[in-house]
């Protein structure tokens, strides 16, 4: 069997840099144990180190280099957070762009592909992903590595003409255009793709799943990321009678729960949630709600997450002192992050979950709280439209974040839903994320981009 080369930014260490929240890591880490192989990436610590650092657990070697002040600052929280980030959202109007950052995050990118060639065997498979990594293809091939090469988006991909206001796009698609598969969470983010690639390169369509670019296929694919969603159960199933769980409960004297985890991010729609809950408690003053929001704080470096940690204290102040009365303050607003099975005890307690982004790429705390329900006495998910989730769980009530007032009464519904139809709506979720798992989404992945998948491309097969 191939060895798999996965290389991210971000790689969750076994010594713990992992209490970084973050979908990418959940996704990766039960494939790599399971199957072994090498991780490649940011060791997640900044200094002037430029040799790798080698670790290993279990059958996972992990190789990661360390980040420059001015490294981290150009590619990192300049143009991967501050450009690509919000534009793949479809939040340009938080873009700053610099032009020395697109520079910083092109020679990282070289500076990766330069370490990680002397790493690389004759059977690997090399799997790049996410935002930060698009040149990295084209770096691999550049210095003359032939083996098959995939590309995960773990985020959203936008319309052409959203994409176009990234100074330095073009460049970056081609570059990413050398690996043999690229996957996307959804269809609509593989067809805005397939819809850039042919605006901004010389690509042409070949049929639904391939381009055709530089005399080669490369194949499109989608792969919509999965949680363990049995595993997670069984921790809901436990964590909840935990202590912080207990604990949780006992303070709520009998209210009901309203639960957001997520990271700290613009694009998780945070501001608007708050607002919907203002509405929700002015249409329902009946003091039977509390809505405990968890925030882990999240490149803090980028000043469009520093305003909005402002801007939700505020708004979180002004929401208690508007509706809270002497014996009770209707919001919790925690900015730390939670261990992952504390939350999933949480999640069980939560009447409603409100997994509300402005745009996302999967989500997969939706996916989350779906597994974390108890089947005779479910909760109820408030979800947004706009993340790939939805396309997966139709049965959650669908909601447009932007609608505040839309929010507020889903969320009244949701409070008031009969047993019946939480029961029913909860069931063709949980039919819908029941039987996969991460390690089955990488597999898949894996499949397309063995090399027999790829030998049997259509016409000329790989260069
Ligand atoms: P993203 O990749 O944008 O962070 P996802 O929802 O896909 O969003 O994945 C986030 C992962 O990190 C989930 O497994 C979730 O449980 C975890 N997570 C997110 N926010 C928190 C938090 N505040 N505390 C603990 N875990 C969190
Ligand atoms: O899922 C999107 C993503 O950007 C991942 O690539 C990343 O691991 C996670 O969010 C958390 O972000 P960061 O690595 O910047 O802390």
């Amino acid at each position: 069997m191939s060895r798999i080369v996965v290389v991210s930014n971000r790689v969750p260490l076994p010594a713990g840099n992992a209490g970084q929240a973050g979908g990418l890591a959940v996704a990766l880490l039960g494939l790599m144990r399971r199957r072994g192989g090498l991780w490649f990436g940011w060791s997640g610590a900044v200094s002037d180190v430029t040799e790798p650092s080698f670790t290993r657990r279990g059958a996972v070697g992990y190789a990661t280099l360390d980040l420059t002040e001015a490294e981290h600052r150009g590619f990192y929280t300049g143009y991967a957070n501050g450009v690509l980030w919000p534009m793949l959202h479809g939040l340009s109007h938080l873009m700053q762009f610099r032009r020395q950052d697109l520079e910083s995050y092109r020679e990282v990118n070289q500076r990766f592909a330069d370490r990680l060639v002397p790493l690389l065997k004759r059977e690997d498979l090399i799997w790049v992903h996410d935002y930060h990594l698009l040149p990295l293809p084209g770096a691999l091939r550049g210095r003359g590595v032939g083996l098959p090469t995939g590309f995960f988006l773990h985020v959203p991909f936008p319309a052409p003409e959203a994409v176009a206001v990234a100074p330095g796009i073009r460049g970056l698609l081609k570059d990413v255009l050398a690996a043999d598969l690229l996957g996307f969470q959804t269809e609509a983010d593989r067809e805005n793709f397939a819809a850039a690639a042919i605006t901004f390169t010389p690509a042409q369509r070949f049929d639904q799943h391939h381009l055709q670019f530089g005399g080669r296929q490369v194949r499109l694919g989608v792969f919509a990321a999965e949680i363990s969603a049995r595993d997670f159960a069984a921790t809901a199933a436990v964590q909840c009678h935990a202590e912080p769980a207990r604990l949780l409960a006992r303070s709520l004297s009998g209210q009901a729960l309203l639960l957001g985890v997520d990271r700290l991010d613009p694009t998780k729609g945070l501001p608007e949630r708050l607002e919907a809950f203002g509405r929700v408690l002015a249409r329902r003053p009946g003091r039977d709600v509390t809505f405990l929001q968890i925030a882990a704080p999240s490149r803090e470096e980028v000043a469009a997450y520093r305003d909005l940690r402002q801007d939700l204290d505020s708004a979180g102040g002004a929401l208690n002192s508007d509706h809270g009365e002497p014996d009770w303050t209707p919001l919790r607003l925690i900015a730390r992050p939670q261990a992952r099975d504390t939350v999933a005890g949480f999640m069980r307690l939560a009447r409603v979950g409100l997994v509300t982004p402005l745009r996302d790429g999967m989500n997969l705390v939706a996916k989350e709280y779906i597994a974390a329900q108890d089947p005779a006495d479910p909760g109820v998910l408030v979800l947004s439209r706009f993340a790939g989730a939805a396309a997966q769980l139709q049965d959650a009530l669908l909601v447009n974040p932007h609608d505040v007032e839309a929010m507020a009464e889903a969320v009244l519904q949701a409070l008031d839903m009969p047993l019946g139809e939480r029961q029913a709506r909860w069931r063709a979720c949980w039919a819908a994320i029941a039987g996969a798992s991460p390690e089955g989404w990488g597999e898949a992945f894996l499949r397309a981009l063995s090399p027999e998948a790829l030998a049997a491309l259509p016409v000329a097969g790989r260069a």
